[in-house]
């Protein structure tokens, strides 16, 4: 079956068509920027436009969206605008769209692609994948079963969470060096191993690509690995997600 995945993300709203049996797209990715501020009706606009350019109209989308996502409700707003707490975006985005819309949290889409098709698949036990983007998104399996809708970036720390100080953008807003921010990285990691003691932890979002600068920052007793399937995974995972819905 053939199915627009579209990833929001707080930078960039991302698209492709996905062959949800071979796990393959079917076109070139289409991108476009997140609008500022990322209030419903400016999201709305920019997804038409990709609705548009793959000539999408009435049939399924899978999306992945930065936020809490039950039964296609966001419920938080963290890196997006607070309109959407509470908004249910199936229903409306599904409506100003003209398609049948399942939405789901972005990390927990990423990571169902991660666990079909790279570095999670057939990993048995607990495998925490997270993404470390604008924001820290994070999703569990166990024996590749999906746990949804953590958000264990938002674990309290110092004055705020660790979302602020470890992210990719909290790099980039306060400067931090690789050594500096592989710290922080690695407090988090920490943090997370010993409230949860995974088997693997991968690590996603665009930043996963430049393991090599912070690697020797990490100290976990557990196995910390990239995601294999970068920026591509949300697309494809929303897609495969939004396969399995009746
Ligand atoms: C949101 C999560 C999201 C993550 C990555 C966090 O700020 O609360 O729901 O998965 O960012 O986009």
């Amino acid at each position: 079956m053939e199915i627009l995945g579209i990833d929001v993300g707080g930078t960039g709203i991302k698209a492709n068509i996905v062959d949800t049996e071979t796990g393959m797209f079917t076109a070139e990715k289409f991108k476009i920027k997140t609008p500022l501020p990322a209030t419903p009706e400016a999201v709305i606009e920019g997804l038409q436009s990709i609705v548009q350019h793959f000539d999408w109209q009435g049939k399924k989308i899978g999306m992945g969206f930065p936020a809490v996502i039950k039964d296609g409700v966001s419920l938080t707003a963290t890196n997006i605008d607070a309109q959407f707490i509470g908004y249910n975006i199936n229903k409306l985005f599904g409506k100003a769209l003209r398609c049948e819309l399942s939405a789901v949290n972005d990390a927990d889409a990423a990571g169902v692609a991660e666990m079909s098709f790279g570095k999670g698949k057939d990993v048995k036990g607990l495998v925490i994948f997270l993404t470390l983007g604008t924001g820290i998104g994070s999703a569990l399996f166990y024996n590749g079963q999906l746990l949804s809708n953590t958000e264990l970036g938002h674990l309290k720390y110092k004055k705020s969470i660790f979302e602020k100080y470890a992210s990719n953008s909290a790099r980039e807003r306060l400067k931090l060096s690789w050594k500096k921010w592989g710290g922080e990285l690695n407090v988090y990691l920490n943090h997370v191993y010993m409230l949860l003691n995974p088997d693997l932890i991968l690590i996603g979002g665009g930043v996963s690509k430049h393991f090599d600068m912070y690697k020797k920052f990490i100290d976990v007793p557990v196995q910390v690995d990239t995601a294999s399937l970068l920026n591509d995974a949300g697309i494809l995972g929303s897609a495969m997600i939004a396969s399995r819905v009746k």
